[in-house]
């Protein structure tokens, strides 16, 4: 699958070595993507990776991914152009500049804001909840991070669920797209918990069932 990641930061990174590994190609797109950092983004990735414009990196892609910074992603959209038709995936935390609390939210959500600024794309909320270090190794001893994720195209949510599966993730449907005003909130717990802890990235929520 050709997938493009708009940003190339830490979120960007995993997902995209991540993929790369499994064999999807992968281009990010980057505000500069001739810049050293990109350039060790890139290399770190393997061989099925490159750096483009955001527009460049997104024209060809079926899937775009969505990873940088609240306040970043409409221009970051912006730039990419058109994306009618394509699947994207929105792993955006709306948080405020200094990262303690949530920008909006319960009435809406930052998935949400993103369909809007997209129109015609087929936006699924995933990869929020969960830290970087997870995306790029979602085991936990035997047990393996949940990866919720949620949505208004059927087809477009099984192209997420699969891509989740691949890095790892046991992946659950948590319904339509406003149900990212539950999710993001969610992930604003975790990043609390992670702090207060000291746990990093070394933790993850793990839905249990039994019948
Ligand atoms: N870090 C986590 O563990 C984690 C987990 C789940 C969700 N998230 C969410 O995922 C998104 C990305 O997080 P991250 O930790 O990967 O962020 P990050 O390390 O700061 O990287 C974000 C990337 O976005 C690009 N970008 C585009 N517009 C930008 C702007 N205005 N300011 C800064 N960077 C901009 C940059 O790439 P270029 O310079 O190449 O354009 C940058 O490398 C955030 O919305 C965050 O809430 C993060």
């Amino acid at each position: 699958m050709n997938i493009a990641i708009l940003g190339t930061g830490r979120v960007g990174g995993a997902l995209g070595a991540g993929w790369a590994a499994r064999g999807h190609r992968v281009m990010y797109g980057s505000r500069n993507p001739q810049s050293e950092l990109v350039r060790q983004r890139v290399r770190a990735a393997g061989d099925n990776v490159h750096a483009a414009s955001l527009d460049d990196a997104a024209r060809h892609a079926e899937v775009v991914v969505l990873a940088t910074p609240w306040q970043g992603a409409q221009a970051a959209l912006q730039m990419a152009g058109d994306l009618r038709g394509k699947v994207l995936i929105d792993c955006i935390n709306p948080l405020t500049e200094d990262f303690r609390n949530l920008d909006i939210g319960h009435t809406t959500s930052a998935a949400e804001q993103v369909a809007s600024w997209a129109p015609g794309a087929k936006v699924v909320k995933a990869f929020n909840s969960v830290s970087a270090g997870a995306m790029a190794d979602p085991w936990f001893g035997n047990e393996n991070a949940t990866m919720l994720y949620c949505g208004d195209d059927e087809d477009a949510k099984r192209i997420v669920r699969r891509l989740a599966e691949e890095l790892g993730f046991d992946a659950h449907d948590a319904g339509p797209l406003s149900i990212a005003r539950y999710m993001e909130p969610f992930a604003m717990l975790y990043i609390k918990l992670a702090i207060k802890e000291g746990w990093g990235g070394n933790c993850a929520f793990k839905i249990l069932r039994r019948e």
